[in-house]
């Protein structure tokens, strides 16, 4: 894989590029709000040490092709709305998996669809997926809506496959196919 550490792509209201370090309040302040993390894989960040050490991951990742994050800017005033990743990247298989998260504030407006759209474009056009899934909690309707607008499919079901914090939930997992990709 390529390296990712310096691509940026842009939306008609995003600018979508690698998160730096002067993020990290921004994104603490997003990843530590329990509404932003009802349904996530983790349980809420509790101090601002996580979004630093995020971050640095990122850019040894991104720089190795590892995966590719992007942090959301709002172009109108440079706020930092959430991030968007694809990850799991099985070279050859050409598939990989999708994750995203954002501000409660930012909710309802589409934004998070603008940059879904974007990345995908990103993943099927120039990384040349032929597949990319998605593992969410079944009982997250924005998060399935959000996929279902951009022609996932639901494609599976996966009983207590996580636990955090003392909490088990299911898996609902999706695809979306490269042949089914804006047709
Ligand atoms: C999942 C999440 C990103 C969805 O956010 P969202 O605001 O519903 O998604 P979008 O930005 O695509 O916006 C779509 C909504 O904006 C509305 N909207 C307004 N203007 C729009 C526009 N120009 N284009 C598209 N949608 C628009 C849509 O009607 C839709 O609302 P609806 O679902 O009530 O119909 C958000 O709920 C979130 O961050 N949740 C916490 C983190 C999380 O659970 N992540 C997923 C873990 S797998």
């Amino acid at each position: 894989m390529p390296s990712f550490d310096q691509l940026t792509l842009t939306t008609p209201r995003l600018l979508l590029r690698p998160l730096r370090d002067a993020d990290a309040p921004a994104l603490f302040a997003i990843f530590s709000d329990p509404r932003v993390m009802r349904y996530w894989s983790t349980p809420p960040w509790p101090t601002l040490e996580e979004a630093h050490k995020l971050i640095a991951r990122d850019v040894e990742s991104m720089a190795a092709g590892k995966y590719v994050r992007f942090g959301m800017e709002r172009l109108e005033d440079g706020q930092l709305l959430g991030n968007c990743t694809l990850f799991n990247l099985y070279e050859q298989c050409r598939r990989a998996e999708i994750g995203y998260g954002m501000s409660a504030a930012a909710w309802g407006k589409g934004y998070m669809h603008e940059a879904l759209s974007a990345m995908l474009a990103y993943g099927f056009d120039e990384m040349a997926l032929n597949r990319v899934e998605a593992d969410i909690d079944p009982r997250n309707e924005a998060s399935a809506r959000s996929l279902e607008r951009l022609g996932f499919k639901k494609e599976g079901h996966l009983r207590e496959r996580w636990i955090v914090d003392g909490e088990v939930s299911d898996s609902g997992l999706y695809g979306l196919l490269r042949s089914e990709w804006k047709k």
